[in-house]
């Protein structure tokens, strides 16, 4: 049997702190709903003191959701305690999450005071908030910068005063992984009693090592990990969820697991994406679009020989349905054979080959050649036949007024025109378009990408556009990111619409 890692899930709460990336209450429900289904053990869901705001997402978290604790943050002021056990009043689990700044750093500058005043003040808010819940989190701010026989001081005193779980936060990101390790470990052979509390780790990745701290600190005996979905959080980040869960189901050697349903991991980064209008990098590690894209001739044949040869996780586990292979100029014949089988097209070994020699001069003009590009060099059709095309875009947009647009479009050499207005032009452009072409189809992602610095750079659009069930990828690039966002709509209609 494995030992239980408990996830504590700050997305909300520290996560949330980033600028730009607020949510109201509503969305904030959806996302501790899809944290409740993930299997998330605690949900850190506001700092109920810090606006009216805070305060109400606390309480309407806590009635919505039932399976996982809700945590609220304070400072060591018990007016912030009184406020966090109010906001708490509903939820079925409940824990207040109180501590103070314990690095020199902070005792010095930021409170002007000194170690032992700051224990006494540790002890205090352990104390007070021990009157309002029985679940009481204490955290060590600057923890990763406090001296370990100081910071063992600490976390005894508030051991002692009741606290249920002592959090080590790295809160700048500085550790390196031994000595994060080194600390969990000093703090559990040099406190009294820990073994009957949980020790818990919140790293930031300001050194790009908050997941490496986050495994060293578990190794070192630590049972809960603060993450956040996709590794949001202030400057760096904070650990993400997915890639701490994904390194104890990955790696079993080390007899640690927890309570995640891994299959959820890819919509609940997409849905915190988006609401969240944080952009996951596309090389994020499980989460990333080419997470699981292959595109080197030796590695796509090695995978689709043996998906292990290349693949530490298949990517179903984490609720990625097909592992992507990206189709560039160094894909080898076995990756077009693949890909054509899938689109339901095998050819003998002749077309094969020409297929392949017409797909090299096509990849080295193209950077991706996509599904469409594929069946064009099978001779399933060709692109004049079928292709959709933006013929003319029009938008009307400002402030106060509503968003209109014209289209036109060129369907296999018709001409077709249609308005529609929306909420924004880009809105207005879609539903232009849907006018057209009327079809059951949804915008399920939308990721505008600036490929450089300045107001004149081209602007990218991914697109996915669910029809009949059925997820299609849709892209383009152009200077006028609404002309760009109706491109990539019609790029993605293109693969469904023959
Ligand atoms: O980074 C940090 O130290 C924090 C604490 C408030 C837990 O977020
Ligand atoms: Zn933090």
């Amino acid at each position: 049997m494995s030992d239980r890692l408990y996830i504590f899930d700050t997305t909300l709460r520290d996560g949330e702190q980033v600028p730009g990336c607020q949510l109201n209450t509503v969305e904030k429900i959806e996302v501790a709903k899809t944290l409740e289904e993930l299997g998330v053990d605690v949900i850190e869901a506001g700092f109920p003191v810090s606006s009216p705001g805070d305060f109400n997402s606390v309480v309407e978290i806590s009635k919505a959701v039932t399976w996982p604790t809700i945590c609220a943050l304070t400072r060591a002021v018990e007016n912030d305690i009184r406020v966090a056990a109010d906001a708490l009043q509903y939820a079925k689990h409940k824990r207040i999450h109180t501590g103070i700044g314990t690095s020199d750093y902070h005792i010095k500058y930021k409170f002007n005071s000194t170690r032992e005043e700051i224990i006494e003040r540790a002890i205090g808010c352990v104390k007070y908030a021990k009157k309002f819940v029985e679940d009481v989190q204490f955290y060590a701010e600057d923890a990763g910068r406090t001296d370990n026989e100081y910071l063992a001081r600490v976390i005894q005193a508030v051991v002692n005063a009741g606290a249920t779980v002592v959090n080590i936060p790295d809160t700048t990101g500085y550790c390196l992984p031994a000595e994060f390790e080194a600390k969990i470990r000093y703090l559990m052979e040099h406190v009294d009693g820990i073994h009957k509390v949980t020790i818990a780790t919140h790293c930031h990745n300001d050194l790009g090592m908050a997941t490496a701290n986050t495994v060293a600190g578990i190794m070192g005996g630590a049972r809960q990990a603060e993450v956040t979905i996709n590794g949001i959080g202030e400057r760096a980040g904070n650990t993400s969820l997915e890639e701490v869960v994904m390194v104890m189901r990955s790696h079993k050697e080390l007899g640690i697991d927890t309570n995640i349903n891994t299959t959820k991991i890819s919509a609940a980064s997409r849905m915190v994406s988006s609401l969240m209008n944080m952009p996951v990098q596309p090389n994020k590690a499980i989460v990333g679009r080419n997470a699981f894209a292959h595109s080197s001739g030796i590695h796509q044949d090695g995978v689709l020989k043996n998906r292990e040869s290349y693949e530490i996780i298949d990517p179903k586990d984490v609720g990625i349905d097909e592992n992507s292979i990206v189709l560039t100029a160094r894909s080898g014949r076995a990756a077009l054979k693949h890909r054509m089988h899938v689109l339901g097209v095998d050819l003998d070994k002749d077309a094969l080959d020409k297929a392949y020699e017409a797909f090299l001069k096509l990849a080295d003009r193209k950077k991706e050649v996509n599904d469409d590009d594929v069946l064009m060099l099978a001779g399933k059709h060709t692109a004049a036949s079928r292709r959709i095309k933006l013929d003319f875009l029009q938008v009307t947009s400002g402030v106060g007024i509503h968003s209109v647009a014209s289209i036109g479009l060129d369907i296999a050499g018709e001409k077709f025109e249609a308005c529609a207005s929306g909420n924004g032009p880009v809105d207005a452009a879609i539903s232009a378009i849907k006018n057209i072409i009327h079809r059951n189809m949804l915008v399920k992602e939308f990721l505008i990408q600036a490929i450089n610095k300045g107001s004149n750079d081209i602007g990218k659009v991914h697109m996915t556009v669910e029809y009949d069930g059925q997820h299609y990828y849709g892209f383009s690039a152009n200077t006028d990111i609404v002309a760009a966002s109706a491109e990539a709509f019609i790029d993605a209609i293109n693969k469904f619409v023959r």
